[in-house]
């Protein structure tokens, strides 16, 4: 689709976390490799961002992150290999699959990982004066048409900001970023408001705030005043109040099921899903589950 509005070429991938809640599978390892079905999140992020026209791919790391870098690398002894042993054409396409073209990814990194608003204003340099997207690896969307996808088209229209948003129950509104909800269009809400982590009986309502955005770079100066929010980290979800009533902001239903592959169910759950959706073991996936029931 065609718009009036600046295209968001870049995407933030914040990986400095701890990842704790994955102790100690996470203790070496960036909880952003942990494999959902045959990639890691990352490469799902990845694969996300390029399909809705992102450009450049700008990762915010930390200590013992380095493995992320690396599973975008050209891997040539690993292709030779391949290679040599013939017929593996599936193989050294799945390799493949996850090498960034040359020029196009961009690190930087957060020396402490003091909350997430923190995270994407470390990228500030790398973002400059344009508007971008962002990308949680702990968020998964399954649709064929990503998540991302459906947000650039909603910004095509409307301009601005858009978040992605769920429903949760009204017990769990203490998780997550929830919106003032203001006018509804189908899926499309106006944001009159944001509040991270509110206790259910102060939730403007039980839409939570999804992790993907388009933002518009204005954002990036009201981070960096590093004010301390909720848990007394630096949250984005306070940045970005701020711009509501200068810009237009609006939060989507995306069409697809969500996984907070962050917690431990959240990610046997997307497993789960993932197996079930695949071409090649999809069917042995769901006669395995019959085991359980
Ligand atoms: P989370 O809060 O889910 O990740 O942040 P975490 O802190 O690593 O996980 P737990 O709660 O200790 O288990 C969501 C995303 O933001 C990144 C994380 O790496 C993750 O991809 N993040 C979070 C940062 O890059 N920096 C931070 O300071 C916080």
């Amino acid at each position: 689709m065609t718009s009036n509005f600046k295209p968001i070429r870049k995407a933030v991938f914040p990986v400095a976390g701890l990842g704790t809640r994955f102790l100690p599978a996470t203790k070496a390892m960036p909880k952003e490799m942990l494999p959902i079905n045959d990639r890691p999140l990352i490469q799902h992020v990845y694969e996300e961002a390029r399909q809705a026209g992102i450009e450049e791919f700008i990762f915010v790391t930390g200590r013992q992150k380095e493995m992320l870098e690396e599973h975008f690398d050209y891997q040539p002894e690993l292709e030779q290999t391949l290679t040599s042993r013939g017929g593996k054409e599936d193989m050294l396409e799945k390799v493949r699959s996850s090498e960034m073209p040359a020029g196009k990814l961009f690190l930087t990194r957060q020396p402490r990982p003091l909350g997430l608003g923190h995270a994407i204003w470390c990228a500030a340099k790398l973002i400059g004066d344009e508007p971008f997207a962002i990308l949680l690896p702990d968020d998964l969307v399954l649709h064929e048409q990503g998540c991302l996808t459906q947000m650039v088209d909603v910004y095509n229209q409307k301009g601005g900001n858009v978040i992605a948003v769920k429903d949760v129950p009204k017990e769990h509104t203490k998780k997550y970023g929830i919106v003032d909800i203001g006018e509804k269009e189908g899926n499309i809400t106006q944001v009159k408001g944001l509040i991270e982590k509110p206790n259910p009986e102060e939730a403007p309502s039980t839409l939570s705030v999804v992790g993907r955005y388009i933002l518009q770079p204005e954002v990036l100066g009201y981070l960096a005043a590093f004010e301390r929010g909720a848990g007394n980290e630096i949250q984005l979800t306070d940045s970005m109040a701020k711009l509501i009533g200068d810009q237009p902001f609006h939060g989507l239903e995306f069409a697809g099921q969500h996984y907070d592959c962050g917690s431990r169910l959240g990610f046997i759950e997307a497993n789960i899903a993932y197996g079930l959706d695949d071409e090649e073991i999809g069917k042995d996936v769901s006669t395995l589950l019959t085991k359980y029931k």
